[in-house]
């Protein structure tokens, strides 16, 4: 295996696809700068990588606060290091329909999932122009291209970064900086287990939307427990693109993702909305939540 040596920084690696990732490419040679906002949680990934005889530089990073992706930057060009990839990757999922979520609730989940995108893509891109070849590697997901009841605020985060990824692409075409999506169905990480919140009006009984946030939980719940999907894709699939072997800009990864994103796209709309209110909230469906089961 070729040894690769560019220098890459991730945001959100106290677990999952980020954790994974940042050993993954420091294996193969890349001198990481894996970040996360709570570095009391970083003694898992420091363990992980003296066992493997790696050297990860782990380093605090809150994608909503400015002035800590301001400290990374400062600390890349005290080191003298030149940065070849950014990877976007921090990133929770809030569930609850739209009138169940409050404006902070929404807002915060853009905070994080979009605005801190910006953040970092803003501060760390003139690093990135230095030299032609730079890279943006941004973690979206499936539900950036699809849509789904209950997960609203999510898939409009997602949407967002859709957006945003495909300009700034062809934007910064004339910068010689790359911009990749990455665009996983479920995988088993935090991110649908502790990390995982929901709207604070769906569990209240009164909302009219109570029934359905339930067979939407038990949708998920079944949904946790059936995952096939292994991480290692998400990291395997980001070597091959800073390897220069993957050029395509959109990357979506899990069999499940891929199916709904043609259904999406080759379905008749309606026919492809029906079959999503059919797998949800039919009758029989909905039956189950009466019962419980
Ligand atoms: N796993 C999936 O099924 C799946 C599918 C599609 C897309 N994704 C996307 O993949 C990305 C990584 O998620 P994951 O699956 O690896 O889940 P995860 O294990 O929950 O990891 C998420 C990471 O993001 C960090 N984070 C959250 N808010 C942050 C902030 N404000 N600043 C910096 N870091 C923050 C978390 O830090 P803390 O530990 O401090 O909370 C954690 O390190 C996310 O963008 C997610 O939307 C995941």
């Amino acid at each position: 295996m070729n040894k690769m040596n560019a220098v890459v920084l991730i945001t959100g690696c106290s677990s999952g696809f980020g954790f994974a990732t940042a050993l993954h490419l420091a294996e193969r040679g890349c001198r990481v700068i894996a970040t996360m906002r709570n570095l009391k949680k970083k003694g898992n990934l420091e363990a992980t990588a003296a066992d493997k005889n790696l050297e990860i530089t782990i380093l605090p990073l809150d994608v909503t606060v400015v002035e800590t992706i301001m400290a990374v930057k400062d600390y890349i060009t005290q080191q003298k290091l030149q940065l070849d990839v950014l990877i976007n990757n921090a990133g929770y999922g809030i569930g609850g329909f739209f009138e169940d979520l409050t404006d902070r609730e929404f807002r915060d989940q853009m905070e994080t999932n979009f605005f801190g995108v910006l953040n970092a893509t803003r501060i760390f891109l003139p690093l990135l122009r230095q030299k032609k070849g730079g890279m943006i590697i941004n973690i979206s997901s499936v539900a950036g291209l699809t849509a789904t009841p209950s997960l609203i605020a999510y898939n409009t985060s997602k949407w967002a970064i859709e957006g945003f990824s495909e300009a700034l692409r062809l934007e910064l075409k004339l910068m010689g900086v790359k911009v990749f999506l990455i665009e996983p169905g479920p995988y088993p990480t935090k991110v649908l287990t502790d990390n995982v919140r929901f709207a604070e009006g769906s569990d209240h009984e009164e909302s009219p939307y109570y029934p359905y946030s339930r067979r939407i939980l038990m949708i998920f719940e079944e949904q946790n427990r059936n995952i096939q999907s292994d991480v290692s894709d998400i990291s395997r699939k980001i070597e091959s693109i800073i390897r220069g072997k993957t050029k395509n800009f959109r990357n979506i990864l899990g069999g499940f993702a891929r199916l709904r994103y043609l259904l999406r796209k080759y379905f008749p709309y309606r026919l492809y909305e029906f079959l999503v209110f059919k797998v949800m909230f039919s009758k029989r469906g909905m039956g189950k939540v009466d019962k419980g089961v």
